[in-house]
C-alpha cells in the first residue's frame, strides 16, 4: 500500500511537474482587420562611427589583405545582402553632432585625421566617408539615411551637404562632387536633424530644439524630384514631454520623429548571465511596447492623420563590454537572450506599423547588438542576424493583427507574457506568423484561431538553443541557427504550434484571406457625390461637421471646376467597383492635404499643408463595390489632387470614371 501510494505521489508530481512546464497561449489570427504594411525599414539598421563598426567591420580599405569590394569587407556585403538590409543609419549617433562632412571627401590620403571624442578619442582617418557610405549602401541594397550634426556644425554646413548629395545644379557645392569623381547626385531621401539633442547632441531643451528644426529644416532643401523625410531627434526612453513639445511646436517641419531605448543591463558581459538578468532583460525589452503606445497617443493628438513616422532609430540590448576590449568600443557579444529581444522588439514594432515606420537596431557590426562581429579577416553571424534572417519575409507584407492571450513567464513572483507574435501577408497571398517564446525554461503550446482565413500548406523554421547564453563564437560559428521547424498541427481555421523553451518560429502558410463581402447597390450610376467647403485649415477637418456651400457629382476625383484657388476643402463619396478580388495599393498625390477611406477604414493618410506629394496604401478587397470616401483641402499656393490604383492585372493608373459609382435613386 506504501508503495503504491509513493508510486502515485511520484506520479502526481510527475504531471503537475510536466503541466507546469508546458503553457498553453491563445492567439486570435484576424484578417478582417488587414489594414496597414509592415515598413520594411523597419527592418533597418545603425552604423556608427565608434570602435569596430566603421573601421575594422565595414571599411577595410583597398589595400587590406582581407577580401573587400573598392575597400568595404566582402564576407560582411555578403551577408548583409542575405538579410535585405532596407535602410542604413550613419554616421552616428553621438559622433553625429561632432562630424564635418567635408572631413570625408576627396582623396583619401589628403583628408584630415580628426579625433574621435565621442568614442575613446581615436584617431580618425576620414577614410569612410559620404561616398564610401554610399557606395557601402549601395552595395548592400540599403537606401541610406545619414543624420546631421545640428549640435556643432551649422545650418549652412547641413544645407551644403544635402545639396552636394542631392543637387543636379550648378553651384559650388556640385562641383565640388565633380572634382572628387560623382558626376550625379544620389538623391537621398532620409535626413536626420541632429541626434539625441536632449543629450550628446547638444543638451538642448525641447523647445530651443524644436526651435533648432524649424530652421534647419527651412534649408535643408528639395532638389530635383527627390523629397527629403526629415527626421527630428525625438524622445530618449520614456520622455514624453519632449514628444509633445515637439509634436506641439515643429511637426509640420519634420516627416518622422526619432524615439531611443536600449534595453541596459550593464553591469555584465553579454554572455555572462543567470535567469535573473535574463528575466530582467525580457522585462526591459518589452517597455518599448508601453513606450510606442504613449508616444503614439501624443503623436495621435498632433496628427490624427498619421503623417509623421515614429523612427525607432536606435534599439537593442547595452551590456558590459567584453573583458579586455576598450571600454569606449561597444563590443559586445550576443547570445540566444539578444535572439529572443530582437524578435521581440521586432514583433512589437510589426504590430504598431500604423506610426512606426522605421527603425534602425543598433548596430550593424561590431558594436552593441550586432548583426556581425568580425575578428581580422573572420566572421561570425550573431543570433540577432538569424533572427532578422528569419523575420525578413515581414517586409513590406501587410499587418494581420494577433490577439494573443498569453500564458505568463513567472520569475521570482514577478510575471511577463512568455510568448508574443505578429503576422502578416505578403503581396504573394503568403501568411507569415511569428512566435517568440521568451520563457527559458518551459514549452508553450500556442493555440492560433483563424478568422476570415484558411491555412491549406505550411513550413516553419525555428531558432532556439540549449542554453540561454549559447552564443556564436569564432570557433563554433554554428551554434545557434535556424533549423527547419514541424511541431505544429494545421486545421482549415486553426493552427496548433509547440514551442520549446527560448525560442523564435516563423511560420508560413498557404491559404485563403476571405475579404469582407462587397456591398449590393441597387441602381448604381456613374460618378462620385462631391461637397465643397470653405475654410482655413493647416489639417484635414472633420467636413461631416460643417456645412457645405455647394455639392453635386463629379466624374471622378478630381477638383471641382470653378474652385477658388485657396481655403477650401472638397469631401468626394460614392462606391468603387473592384474588378478581382486580391490585394490593392491606392495612390493619392496632393498639395495640400487628402486622404482616402474604403469601406470606412482609412487607407490613404496624405495630411498636412505641404508641395505635391504621394502617398500610398493598401487594402484586401473582393469583387465588387465598395464605399470610397476622399477628403482634400487646399491652403495656399499650389493645387493638386488625382487619385490611382494599382493592384491585380491593373498597373498603376489613375483611377478609371468607370469604376467610380454613386447610389442612384
Ligand atoms: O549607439 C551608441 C550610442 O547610444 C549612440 O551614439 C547614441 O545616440 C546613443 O546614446
Amino acid at each position: 500500500m506504501k508503495r503504491f501510494l509513493r508510486s502515485l505521489a511520484l506520479a502526481l508530481f510527475f504531471v503537475s511537474y510536466l503541466t507546469a512546464q508546458q503553457h498553453q497561449t491563445t492567439a486570435v489570427l484576424d484578417a478582417t482587420k488587414i489594414k496597414y504594411k509592415i515598413n520594411k525599414n523597419i527592418y533597418g539598421q545603425f552604423s556608427e562611427d565608434l570602435g569596430h563598426c566603421i573601421y575594422g567591420g565595414i571599411w577595410v580599405g583597398e589595400n587590406s589583405p582581407v577580401p573587400n569590394i573598392d575597400g568595404m569587407r566582402k564576407d560582411v556585403v555578403d551577408a548583409l545582402k542575405e538579410i535585405r538590409v532596407p535602410v542604413l543609419r550613419w554616421p552616428g549617433g553621438c559622433f553625429a553632432d561632432g562630424y564635418h562632412w567635408k572631413d570625408g571627401i576627396g582623396p583619401r590620403a589628403l583628408r584630415p585625421k580628426t579625433t574621435n571624442t565621442s568614442w575613446g578619442n581615436v584617431t580618425d582617418d576620414n577614410g569612410f566617408g559620404t561616398h564610401e557610405f554610399l557606395e557601402f549602401c549601395k552595395l548592400i541594397g540599403a537606401e541610406p539615411y545619414f543624420t546631421g550634426n545640428v549640435g556643432s556644425g551649422t545650418v549652412q554646413e547641413f544645407s551644403e551637404w544635402v545639396e552636394y548629395v542631392n543637387s543636379d545644379n550648378e553651384s559650388p557645392m556640385t562641383e565640388l562632387r565633380e572634382k572628387n569623381g560623382r558626376d550625379s547626385s544620389w538623391g537621398v531621401k532620409y535626413w536626420g536633424l541632429g541626434n539625441e539633442s536632449w543629450g550628446c547632441g547638444g543638451n538642448m531643451t525641447p523647445e530651443y530644439y524644436a526651435d533648432q528644426v524649424r530652421r534647419y529644416s527651412t534649408f535643408l532643401k528639395n532638389y530635383g524630384k527627390n523629397k527629403i523625410f526629415k527626421i527630428a531627434v525625438g524622445a530618449g526612453g520614456g520622455d514624453y514631454h519632449w514628444t509633445e513639445v515637439l509634436m506641439k511646436n515643429a511637426r509640420k517641419s519634420f516627416d518622422g520623429l526619432s524615439l531611443h531605448y536600449y534595453t541596459f543591463e550593464n553591469s555584465k558581459p553579454a554572455a555572462d548571465f543567470d535567469e535573473k538578468d535574463w528575466f530582467a532583460t525580457m522585462k526591459g525589452t518589452l517597455k518599448m511596447d508601453e513606450l510606442i503606445e504613449k508616444n503614439e497617443v501624443i503623436m495621435d493628438t498632433y496628427d490624427p492623420g498619421k503623417r509623421v513616422a515614429l523612427v525607432v532609430d536606435e534599439w537593442g540590448t547595452w551590456y558590459a563590454v567584453e573583458p579586455g576590449t576598450n571600454p569606449a568600443f561597444l563590443y559586445q557579444q550576443n547570445t540566444m537572450r539578444d535572439a529572443i529581444t530582437a524578435a521581440c522588439n521586432l514583433n512589437i514594432f510589426n504590430n504598431h506599423c500604423d506610426r512606426v515606420r522605421m527603425a534602425n537596431i543598433a548596430q550593424m557590426v561590431n558594436v552593441l547588438q550586432a548583426m556581425i562581429l568580425t575578428d581580422s579577416s573572420e566572421i561570425i553571424l550573431t543570433p540577432t542576424y538569424y533572427v532578422f534572417d528569419l523575420f525578413k519575409v515581414h517586409q513590406n507584407a501587410r499587418l494581420i493583427p494577433m490577439k494573443v492571450n498569453s500564458a505568463s513567464y513567472v520569475f521570482d513572483k514577478d510575471t511577463l507574457p512568455a510568448v508574443n507574435a505578429s503576422a502578416s501577408i505578403d503581396k504573394d497571398g503568403k501568411v507569415h506568423i511569428a512566435l517568440c517564446n521568451i520563457d527559458p525554461r518551459s514549452s508553450e503550446t500556442v493555440a492560433v484561431q483563424f478568422e476570415r482565413f484558411t491555412g491549406k500548406k505550411i513550413s516553419g523554421k525555428i531558432l532556439t538553443a540549449n542554453k540561454m547564453n549559447d552564443e556564436n563564437t569564432f570557433d563554433h560559428p554554428n551554434q545557434v541557427i535556424p533549423k527547419i521547424f514541424s511541431d505544429y498541427k494545421l486545421a482549415s481555421n486553426s493552427l496548433t504550434v509547440n514551442m520549446p523553451p527560448m525560442s523564435v518560429v516563423m511560420l508560413d502558410l498557404n491559404g485563403t484571406v476571405e475579404a469582407p463581402p462587397p456591398l449590393v447597390l441597387k441602381n448604381p450610376m456613374q460618378g462620385l457625390e462631391y461637397k465643397y467647403y470653405e475654410g482655413t485649415w493647416e489639417e484635414l477637418p472633420n467636413f461631416d461637421l460643417l456645412t457645405p456651400v455647394k455639392g453635386g457629382t463629379i466624374e471622378n476625383i478630381v477638383i471641382p471646376k470653378e474652385s477658388s484657388d485657396e481655403n477650401f476643402g472638397v469631401q468626394y463619396s460614392g462606391y468603387i467597383n473592384i474588378p478581382n478580388n486580391g490585394s490593392y495599393t491606392f495612390y493619392l498625390n496632393s498639395d495640400d492635404g487628402s486622404s482616402l477611406y474604403l469601406d470606412r477604414d482609412l487607407v490613404v493618410s496624405n495630411d498636412g499643408q505641404h508641395a505635391p506629394e504621394e502617398r500610398s496604401g493598401e487594402a484586401f478587397l473582393r469583387a465588387g463595390y465598395h464605399e470610397i470616401k476622399v477628403t482634400f483641402f487646399q491652403a495656399a499656393g499650389g493645387m493638386v489632387l488625382d487619385a490611382s490604383i494599382e493592384g491585380p492585372g491593373i498597373q498603376k493608373r489613375k483611377i478609371p470614371d468607370g469604376m467610380l459609382f454613386r447610389e442612384g435613386k
